[in-house]
């Protein structure tokens, strides 16, 4: 099992309808590919976790990068994992309030270091900090 975290810049203020449309495309997709995981929206910005076999995840990521609803995807975390934080969720969903996001930005910033000096080797202590954050926001925020 494999998962991944980037974080990108809405392209134009998304209205409740795109972020529906957005969503319903996404968990059908993933139903079918087993992915699971979580998006959360705030402040004009995406973060979003992947899990799946790893084919799959990076197939997926490879896919979401090019997609112009958004720019600047950035990957925060990428890596093997044990169990799925998601399991249940083909994509869970949370609109938050920009200083929620802004706490997020300030959890997930600990890991990027390791990535400029090239080492995608999750920081298992922070990428456990960060998901919860994330499961948090998506179960207080939660929609659709
Ligand atoms: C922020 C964001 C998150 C997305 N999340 C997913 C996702 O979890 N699963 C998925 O299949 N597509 C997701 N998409 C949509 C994909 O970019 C893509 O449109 C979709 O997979 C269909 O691919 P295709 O147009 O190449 O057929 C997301 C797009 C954006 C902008």
């Amino acid at each position: 099992m494999y998962h991944l975290v980037y974080i990108s810049q809405a392209r134009e203020n998304m209205t409740l309808t795109t972020l529906v449309v957005l969503l319903m495309q996404a968990r059908a997709l993933n139903e079918r590919h087993h992915v699971t995981g979580a998006l959360v929206y705030g402040a004009g910005q995406f973060m979003q976790v992947i899990e799946g076999e790893e084919e799959v995840v990076k197939d997926l990521y490879a896919r979401v990068a090019k997609d112009e609803r958004h720019y600047d995807v950035r990957t925060l975390a990428e890596g093997p994992i044990a169990t799925r934080s998601f399991a249940q969720w083909s994509m869970a969903f949370g609109e938050v309030p920009a200083d929620q996001f802004e706490v997020l930005c300030r959890v997930a910033e600990y890991q990027t270091p390791a990535q400029m000096a090239g080492q995608l080797a999750v920081n298992r202590a922070t990428d456990e900090q960060l998901l919860t954050k994330m499961k948090d926001l998506v179960q207080v925020h939660a929609q659709g």
